[in-house]
């Protein structure tokens, strides 16, 4: 079969990717991969094998060794390393708290973009939304269709403290800041690159984000029909 389209959306954390490009994957039929999802397990991967995320050799010796799948229908939500169902475990702050250490490392990123693209040409839909930080620059910069996903800090700070309720407003608030500030030296993803439309969903609520990316989407729809 031929190679599926490709969606490719960027941005910052609490934009609204995750939750967006998988519903909007779904209204139209296509795989949706969450590319943060395989960082964050390649980190609780390093973490259960008790090595220091600050050890770079050790870090990118585990490599080979990381057996990694996951769900790539919309509706089929699951995230494995090895025989371990780890879907809610990667979300652990303790996993977030280390997962831009390993995600700054060359090598990791190189294996893990390779992954991504057989991951998206194993698709048998028409098309696949891949989400994270650098797909419209590095993992799919030939996507047909490139969105940046922004909203104002405030608006994203709000959105993931409404989310976890084990931690105050303000210890969410600065662990995503400085999540940020890390991925932000490796990657850039706070502005469009050439070509890539911005989506800003600061004053935008979930259901009009996700028709302003089905906008987009219709807009090079001939592109993809
Ligand atoms: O959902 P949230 O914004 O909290 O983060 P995520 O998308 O789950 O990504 C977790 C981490 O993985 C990011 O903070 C980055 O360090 C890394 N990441 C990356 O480096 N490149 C990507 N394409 C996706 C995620
Ligand atoms: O993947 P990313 O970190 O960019 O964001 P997410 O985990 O998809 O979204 C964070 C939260 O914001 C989710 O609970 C979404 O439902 C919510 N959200 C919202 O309240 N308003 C929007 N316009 C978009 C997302």
């Amino acid at each position: 079969h031929s190679s599926p389209h490709i969606v490719a959306i960027d941005g910052p954390a609490g934009s609204g990717k995750s939750s967006v490009s998988r519903a909007a994957a779904r209204r139209i039929g296509f795989d949706y991969l969450d590319t943060g999802a395989a960082y964050r397990a390649f980190a609780w991967f390093v973490s259960d094998r008790g090595i220091d995320p600050e050890n770079t050799d050790a870090v990118v010796a585990a490599l080979p060794g990381f057996d990694y799948s996951i769900g790539i229908a919309p509706d089929e939500h699951f995230v494995r390393v090895g025989e371990t169902d780890v879907t809610d475990a990667i979300r652990d702050p303790a996993v977030s708290a280390i997962v831009s250490t390993v995600a700054r490392i060359p090598e990791v990123r190189a294996h893990l973009t390779e992954l991504f693209r057989s991951i998206a040409a194993s698709s048998h839909r028409t098309g696949i939304v891949i989400e994270g930080r650098d797909i419209t620059t590095v993992v799919a910069p030939t996507a047909e269709i490139r969105i940046l996903l922004t909203a104002s800090e405030e608006a994203r700070m709000a959105r993931r403290s409404a989310e976890i309720s084990t931690q105050s407003a303000e210890t969410v608030a600065e662990q995503l800041r400085s999540r940020d500030r890390a991925d932000s030296r490796v990657v850039e993803f706070m502005s469009a690159a050439d070509g890539v439309t911005t989506v800003d969903s600061t004053h935008l609520d979930f259901e009009q984000t996700i028709d302003a990316v089905l906008d987009v989407i219709n807009t090079y729809r001939e592109a993809i029909a």
